[in-house]
């Protein structure tokens, strides 16, 4: 019998991405093949997100062409997985004729058997309960061949519940991982040559929190660092109100704990933030990222803001404006706010204006451009040290990797180089990337 192929569409976050990754692991373990163009494949599943309005619409609008290709070839498995799947559940399936599969987001591991289900039941089959154990995040998904670098899942879901956000009701409650399982895995990726390992979860700093045994994401960083073959760590996102002294310090004391921090603010403003439910206020933030830069000068930082929550006033915007010019980001996300069903949020009345949420983005995305540029422009003539992942984005001619600092540089050079980390000196500065050349 013919194999059958299958195509990933992710939305979202990292982890999301990461869920994707996990899900091809599980379909290629039960004998699937990945399809190069989803027009050829016989399962297609849409890893949709739910953060935004935006990346709702997005999954929506796939969803509605796959309906069309399903139509075409009624052979066609199409499943939707991620956080939208775990939102809508069932009335996905009503809603939309030709779905096949809703899987959320604790039961990935189930993708294979639901499949094989679909065949001889028929459809649509629909699994989101929560799970007290998540299955998932353990299941081993290595990159493809001469991949340099890896995520790795911590912990599971978030107990904050900041008054926007719809992660804590779609990815469950916080769960940390066992370390043991963690630095296994961290072996076994680094058996297979990845030097570079992203530690992931929605809010890593309270990693451990619910052991009670004083085990903390300060103790996981340094045993990780203690894993033989790894060159670099990462992780992602950090919340403020948990970031301690303690893991501030690693970045001072742990050689392979590269120079950033994804450090998200969300606003400048203090009504804002309590509003948001985010624990501690713009003063504090300040503090912690002098800390940071205390520990460690060259740190790099980069954050999250939205404008327009509901209730924020021009002077609120100014207060956000000040942060920045206080704090220098290296890097910045910025999001228009937008209502996510059954959020806090949501229910408050004082919602702004479209056209006033985009002004207020325009002049930020403005000022962060202007801040971005000038410290790329600071890195030229200096040597950073890059580790090559692959070719470039924009040529094959040229590769590409990343400073310490996560800020991406482009050089020439061949494959041979790919799995290296280089000494390279910064010759150009653009917004989104650098230029270099071999050292
Ligand atoms: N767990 C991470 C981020 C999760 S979502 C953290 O705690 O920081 C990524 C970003 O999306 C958030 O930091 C926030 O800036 C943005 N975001 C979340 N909900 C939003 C909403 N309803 N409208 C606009 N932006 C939102
Ligand atoms: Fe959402 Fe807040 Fe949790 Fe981040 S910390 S995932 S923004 S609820
Ligand atoms: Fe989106 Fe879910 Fe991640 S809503 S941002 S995919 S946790």
């Amino acid at each position: 019998m013919r194999h059958k192929s299958f195509y990933i569409y992710t939305f979202g976050c990292q982890m999301n991405v990461h869920d994707s990754e996990q899900m091809g692991a599980l379909l290629r373990d039960s004998g699937c093949l990945p399809a190069a163009d989803p027009a050829a494949a016989d399962i297609v599943i849409v890893n949709t997100c739910s953060i935004r309005e935006k990346a709702d619409q997005k999954a929506h609008s796939l969803l509605g062409r796959l309906r069309r290709m399903k139509k075409k070839n009624p052979r066609l498995i199409v499943g939707v997985a991620g956080c939208l799947a775990q939102q809508w559940g069932e009335e996905f399936a009503r809603r939309i004729p030709g779905l096949d599969l809703v899987v959320g987001t604790h039961n990935i591991h189930l993708i294979p058997e639901m499949i094989a289900r679909v065949q001889t039941c028929g459809a649509p089959l629909v699994e989101t309960s929560f799970r007290d154990e998540v299955n998932s995040i353990g299941i081993f998904a290595p990159p493809g061949n001469g991949a340099v670098s890896a995520f790795v899942t911590v912990m599971q879901g978030c107990d904050n519940f900041c008054a926007y956000c719809v992660v804590p009701y779609l990815r469950g409650r916080e769960q940390s991982r066992r370390p043991e399982d963690i630095l296994e895995e961290i072996g076994k990726l680094a058996g297979r040559g990845i030097s570079e390992v992203t530690l992931l979860g929605q809010n890593v700093n309270s990693y451990g929190a619910s052991f009670g045994n004083g085990y903390d994401f300060a103790s996981l960083l340094r045993d990780v660092a203690g894993v033989k073959g790894v060159e670099r760590i990462r992780f992602t996102t950090s919340h403020p109100k948990d970031l301690s002294e303690r893991i501030a310090r690693c970045f001072a004391e742990i050689g392979s704990l590269c120079e950033h921090i994804h450090l998200p603010v969300q606003s400048g403003s203090d009504s804002v933030l309590t509003a948001m439910n985010r624990g501690y206020r713009a003063a504090e933030y300040i503090k912690k990222v002098d800390k940071l830069r205390q520990m460690c000068s060259n740190i790099s930082v980069t954050s999250d803001i939205i404008v327009g929550f509901p209730g924020e006033t021009e002077e609120d915007f100014r207060h956000t404006i000040r942060l920045m010019e206080r704090v220098r980001f290296d890097g910045l996300f910025s999001f228009r706010y937008s209502d996510r069903p059954g959020t806090a949020a949501a229910g408050f009345a004082a919602k702004v204006e479209d056209k006033v949420k985009r002004e207020r983005l325009s002049e930020l995305q403005r000022l962060q451009d202007g801040i971005t540029l000038e410290k790329h422009e600071a890195a030229v003539g200096s040597v950073e040290e890059i580790l090559i992942e692959g070719y470039s984005r924009n040529s094959r001619a040229e590769i590409s990797g990343r400073t310490r600092t996560n800020k991406i540089v482009n050089l020439e050079g061949g494959p041979e180089w790919i799995g290296k980390t280089v000494p390279v000196r910064i010759e150009k500065a653009y917004l989104h990337s650098l230029r270099g050349k071999l050292v």
